[in-house]
């Protein structure tokens, strides 16, 4: 079954094609918890290096409003037009709204296939971040629903190796992959792996890209 964007309530919205018109969900990044975020282990990969991240797989969002509000500029680069236009509606939202829109305003979103446009794109950034689909444990239908429509909507992301060599081939310092633990690293033994409780970053270091102190 696919998914359809609808609007709800003035917002861009999915469901499921087989679901009741109206009852399409909409990305509210206002509900993201952005506090305490010194020790969220995103914030922590990415590390204290100078100049922008470039969030190589945008998807709803939450990585990149994370980073944004940890005081990063981010560039988000979504290929999925479904995908990216409910990003873009939320980010348009985010910024009409006085309490959201200083963290939007640190994310630029780019329509594009990252594995082409990273070499423009992360032009100057210090760090990459990675984060394709991957088929879960199990039907997990304890997944949040909007999970649940991206992984309808999006599928697999088959060509994730091929989006890492790119990552890979930028002038980035840092390139952070986030997998699920049961997933073997996309990229062959990682430098450094930070692990949370649902998911863990593995960090691939360049340090004759790192900027001098
Ligand atoms: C697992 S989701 C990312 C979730 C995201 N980190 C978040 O916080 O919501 C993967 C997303 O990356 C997108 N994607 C995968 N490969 C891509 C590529 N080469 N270029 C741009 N987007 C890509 C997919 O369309 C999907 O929306």
């Amino acid at each position: 079954m696919g998914v359809t964007l609808e609007t709800v309530d003035g917002r861009l919205a999915m469901r499921s094609d087989g679901d009741a018109p109206g009852s399409g969900v909409a990305i509210d990044l206002g509900t993201i918890d952005v506090r305490s975020l010194g020790g969220h282990p995103l914030v922590r990969a990415v590390g204290r290096g100078v100049g922008t991240v470039v969030d190589a797989t945008a998807g709803l969002g939450g990585d990149a409003w994370i980073l944004a509000a940890s005081g990063r500029s981010v560039v988000a680069i979504e290929r999925h037009a479904l995908m990216h236009a409910l990003l873009d509606d939320a980010l348009a939202h985010a910024r009409s709204t006085p309490a959201l829109a200083h963290v939007a305003a640190r994310i630029t979103l780019m329509h594009a296939d990252a594995r082409h446009a990273l070499a423009e794109a992360a032009r100057g950034a210090w760090s990459i971040l990675v984060d394709p689909m991957f088929p879960p444990k199990s039907k997990s239908a304890l997944a949040p629903r909007d999970i649940r429509l991206v992984k309808e909507a999006v599928g697999d992301d088959p060509d994730a190796a091929e989006l890492l060599a790119a990552a890979l081939a930028t002038t980035a310092a840092r390139i952070i992959v986030k997998r699920p633990h049961e997933a073997p690293p996309l990229g062959g033994p990682a430098h450094h792996v930070i692990e949370s409780r649902l998911v863990r970053y593995d960090i691939y270091d360049r340090p004759h890209l790192m900027p001098r102190p």
